[in-house]
């Protein structure tokens, strides 16, 4: 098996877990929120678990692969062999945020004309700001030419992404 192979499926190893940390602890706290003494016991169905807040469950995986690829992509600095499954990791993210954004738009309806709807439209703004410079890093990373360039975009990313996901956790948890 070549190199780049493994370190691909390792890479999706440890994205797989990642994914299974963050959703699992953002379902512990909602459990957690349910079991609070005074709060009466709501009864969810399967479905509804998995379809409601599509976007609180949605925003893990761009936010998780673009970490991954940031941390393979600055490894790559030093190591043969991490490049190619940085930039897979930069499509699969660059994908992601796109459903993040689809889900997002569809749940900041319920802001609207409320005391955080700024701070919606921050997120919004840092969203789309987020969104190009993550388009614009896969581009610059699977384009040879212009690869040299593609750490200034990550880490950019990196900060929209750490900022956009701020915002969001205010929206949702005050
Ligand atoms: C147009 C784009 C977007 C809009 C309109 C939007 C809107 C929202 C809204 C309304 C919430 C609150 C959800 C709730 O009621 O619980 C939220 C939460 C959140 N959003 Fe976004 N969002 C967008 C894109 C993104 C993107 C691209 C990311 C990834 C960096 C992201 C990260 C988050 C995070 C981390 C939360 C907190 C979720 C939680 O703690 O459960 N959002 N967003």
């Amino acid at each position: 098996m070549r190199m780049s192979s493994r370190i691909t499926g390792f890479v999706v190893l440890i994205m797989l877990a990642l994914f299974v940390f963050l959703t699992g602890e953002s379902a512990s706290r909602e459990i957690a929120s349910l079991a609070e003494p005074g709060t009466p016991h709501k009864e969810i169905s399967l479905g509804s678990a998995l379809t409601a807040h599509l976007h609180n469950k949605a925003i893990h995986l761009p936010i998780g692969l673009a970490i991954v690829a940031f941390g393979l992509s600055s490894a790559a600095f030093k190591f043969d062999g991490f490049d190619q499954p940085a930039r897979w990791c930069l499509l699969f993210a660059f994908a992601g945020a796109i459903g993040a954004v689809i889900t997002g738009l569809g749940q900041a309806g319920v802001y609207e004309g409320g005391g955080k709807e700024w701070i919606v439209v921050a997120h919004r703004t840092a969203a789309y700001a987020m969104l190009g410079t993550l388009g614009v890093w896969t581009l610059f990373a699977w384009i040879r030419p212009l690869r040299v360039w593609a750490i200034v975009l990550g880490l950019v990313t990196m900060a929209l992404v750490a900022f956009t996901g701020l915002l969001g956790g205010i929206i949702a948890h005050g």
